[in-house]
């Protein structure tokens, strides 16, 4: 079922070319074991929600082999560089805004307009990272709501069968997750503490915002974090669930075979797939978004999306998506 690969030369081809062929793959870093998928590969990505059982979509951290690869795909400012030419490859996870071509799926980020970016100090992770060639999308590779693994055993315990393979990295030296920093806004601020120390981050920048509970912070800074506001990705135009019907100058989202009638239309999944439809779901909102203003349509509706596997994750966001704006 899943295979267990040594970390020796076959082994990271045969890791790097499941990758690239959009299966899922355990990798040891220097903090945890994270679970892989070819981060510009959508129906990837979302089979890592699948495999984890999550039931909303936060967003994913891409691993590189060095900052220049990272940063050809998100805008690195003064502080970044410096963070990354002292810190990388290590523990500390930087969210920066996506650059306008970056070709990591949306779903990877949650749908949001930053990314987090990181490059592990572990040789296997950075012999795979290289080998792969893509920014390969990891969260922790357990079950979601249990511990962060950090030996293949803690692996195979959450996910055997449910991943192609595990590349058998060893133990985790740092044993706890990086840090996230985010470098979004004027203040860097500090999203999760973790392998690299705050000191070692605020004397080379200065000091970071923390110690604030993380949603105040969030919503006074105006940063869009899903999971802590109810509007998280909101399309300008207004969204309508449940939508059994369809009028003309709708937009429709739909699942399974499309209702007639509408003005335009995305479909998440044809056959009524919902791994197949999380991995669709923020291209189809923003398709229609930008499809439905340019062509004067009044909303979004949305087709059922049934509650199990993704779909939770689904109705979880197309909920934030219509939730009353402020
Ligand atoms: O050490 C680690 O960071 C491990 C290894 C595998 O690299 N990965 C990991 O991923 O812990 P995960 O998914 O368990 O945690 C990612 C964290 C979450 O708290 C998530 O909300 C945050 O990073 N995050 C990711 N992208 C973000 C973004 N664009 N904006 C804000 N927070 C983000
Ligand atoms: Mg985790």
């Amino acid at each position: 079922m899943t295979e267990i690969l040594p970390a020796d030369e076959d082994g990271i081809a045969r890791a790097a070319a499941l990758l690239r062929a959009g299966e899922l793959v355990a990798f040891g870093t220097e903090t945890v074991y994270g679970l892989g998928a070819d981060a510009t590969n959508a129906a990837a990505v979302a089979g890592i929600f699948a495999a984890k059982g999550r039931p909303h979509f936060n967003p994913l951290i891409c691993h590189y082999p060095t900052a220049e690869a990272a940063f050809t795909q998100v805008e690195a400012d003064d502080r970044a560089r410096t963070l990354a030419d002292r810190l990388w490859p290590g523990p500390l996870t930087l969210v920066l805004p996506r650059q306008p071509d970056c070709p990591v799926a949306l779903l990877a980020g949650a749908g949001l307009e930053t990314l987090a970016v990181r490059v592990p100090a572990h040789p296997v992770a950075l012999a795979l990272l290289r080998a792969v060639g893509r920014p390969i999308a990891a969260p922790s590779a357990n079950r979601s709501g249990q511990v962060s693994p950090t030996t293949v055993a803690h692996v195979l315990a959450g996910l055997e069968g449910r991943i192609a393979a595990v590349l058998d990295c060893g133990p985790c030296p740092v044993g706890v997750e990086s840090t996230v920093l985010d470098l979004t806004g004027p203040r860097p601020f500090l999203l999760r503490p973790g392998g690299a120390t705050v000191d070692a981050i605020e004397s080379l920048i200065g000091p970071i915002g923390r110690g604030i509970p993380h949603a105040v912070a969030e919503a006074a800074r105006g940063l869009r974090s899903p999971g802590l506001m109810v509007s998280h990705y909101a399309p300008s135009l207004p969204v309508r669930l449940g939508a059994t019907s369809v009028a003309a100058d709708e937009a429709l989202l739909a699942f399974g075979a499309p209702l007639p009638g509408a003005g335009a239309v995305f479909s998440l999944s044809d056959r009524g797939d919902v791994t197949e439809a999380a991995a669709r779901l923020f291209e189809g909102l923003r398709s229609l978004d930008a499809e439905g203003t340019r062509r004067g349509l009044r909303r979004i509706a949305v087709m059922p999306v049934p509650e199990h596997g993704l779909g939770l994750a689904i109705n979880d966001r197309l909920a934030r998506a219509a939730a009353p704006r402020g």
